[in-house]
């Protein structure tokens, strides 16, 4: 299978962080086209590309935001979701370093689409290259009039706001993001209510990935044929892979969905130091050090079902699972988790703050047993 650098297409022009650069390939075309259109039009074409959220769930993006109630009368909000903290995770801030006029085209587009005329972006605090770089993409987009009040003559109104997190991982999760946004501690909420009919200041808040926000200027001004032609049927499109760990070519893949590993382990020049080739996907990560899996296929319906809980978020499910194997990365990655107060999340539904760190202690560094719920989903 063959890369497929669309969001990553330009990253090799130095101009590109900028309006005149991101304009140059074509920039912002998607935006005057979206303005013209009905918003619910809009809603339409991103269900029916089948997008998926790249924050770790895998959720459709346009049933996300069908679930916004209209005409209520209540302000509608847009989060994007740039606090990547995830160990290993790596994709969300070079897409906001190198373009980020896709990230924020992306913003003007959704909070259009979802009726919102207030777009926050919570970036991980400790980048604040990445705060800097987009709260200067949004300054440009607001001195061309692209953002601030009737926006090209559309009479749509839009504030953009780049927030800087303060450095607790939980606050990935969507809902202590929002608290935080709020000037709370980040604490998740109990769910229902969903942020889509009361989220932040308990209005409804359509919260997106930054990768997943960054795709929609591309499927607004390609087409939905274009977006479907990449991926799988369940999984359409491409993804920006990080791959890291004993790689020889450790960086950013992006690829369609459905691409094995066995290819991106390629693509990363194979295993360091005749190592055993194996890797693991933990959210956006490849992990080195399990046992032999590269036949599975990067897709998201596939990996939540290994999981056990379609739809559930990836890296919060694979901890425990891991623990069963045995395997020092996922030690390593629970340490750091420990050190961070991830486990504030709803302790019942993953129990790995009793269970996982002294379990994983005791096993040895080396290759483990794939999971069975994982072998299962292996193709033969
Ligand atoms: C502990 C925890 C940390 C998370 N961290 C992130 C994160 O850094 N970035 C992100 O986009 N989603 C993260 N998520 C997932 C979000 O809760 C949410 O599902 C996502 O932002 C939705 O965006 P999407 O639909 O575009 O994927 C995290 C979830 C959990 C449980």
């Amino acid at each position: 299978m063959t890369l497929t650098p669309i969001i990553t297409e330009f990253w090799d022009d130095p101009t590109l962080y900028t309006l005149d650069g991101y304009k140059s390939h074509g920039g912002y075309r998607a935006l005057a086209s979206a303005l013209k259109q009905d918003p619910d039009a809009i809603i339409t074409t991103i269900k029916d590309s089948g997008l998926r959220g790249r924050g770790g769930a895998g959720f459709p993006t346009g049933l996300k935001w069908s679930f916004v109630p209209q005409n209520d009368g209540k302000p509608h909000y847009l989060v994007v979701n740039a606090d990547e903290s995830e160990p290993g995770a790596c994709k969300d801030i070079p897409i906001m370093m190198a373009n980020p006029h896709a990230l924020v085209e992306g913003v003007i587009i959704s909070s259009f689409a979802i009726r919102a005329n207030h777009a926050f972006i919570y970036i991980r605090g400790e980048v604040p290259e990445a705060i800097r770089r987009v709260a200067n993409a949004i300054e440009q987009a607001r001195a061309a009039g692209l953002i601030g009040k009737n926006i090209l003559g559309s009479g749509f109104d839009l504030e953009v706001v780049a927030h800087s997190g303060a450095g607790a991982y939980i606050c990935g999760e969507e809902t202590a993001l929002l608290d935080s946004l709020e000037g709370f501690r980040g604490q998740p909420r109990l769910k229902p209510p969903f942020p889509a009919v009361a989220g932040l200041y308990a209005s409804p808040t359509v919260i997106n990935n930054v990768e997943t926000i960054a795709n929609i200027p591309y499927i607004v001004d390609r087409g939905v044929d274009w977006f479907r032609q990449f991926g799988t049927e369940k999984s359409p499109g491409f993804k920006v892979f990080a791959v890291s760990g004993h790689v020889n070519r450790p960086g950013i893949y992006e690829a369609p969905l459905g691409i094995t590993m066995r290819e991106l382990l390629d693509y990363a020049g194979g295993m360091r130091d005749a190592m055993q080739e194996s890797a693991y996907p933990v959210h956006d990560t490849i992990m080195e050090g399990l046992a032999p899996q590269t036949a599975l296929l990067a897709r998201f319906e596939e990996l939540s079902a290994a999981m056990g809980a379609p739809g559930a978020d990836l890296d919060a499910l694979l901890g425990p699972r891991l623990a069963a194997g045995g395997t020092w990365p996922a030690v390593r990655t629970l340490g750091l988790r420990n050190g961070q107060p991830h486990f504030r999340q709803r302790p019942a539904a993953h129990g790995l703050h009793h269970r996982a760190p002294r379990s994983l202690r005791r096993q040895p560094p080396g290759p483990a047993a794939l999971p069975a719920a994982l072998q299962r989903q292996l193709p033969q």
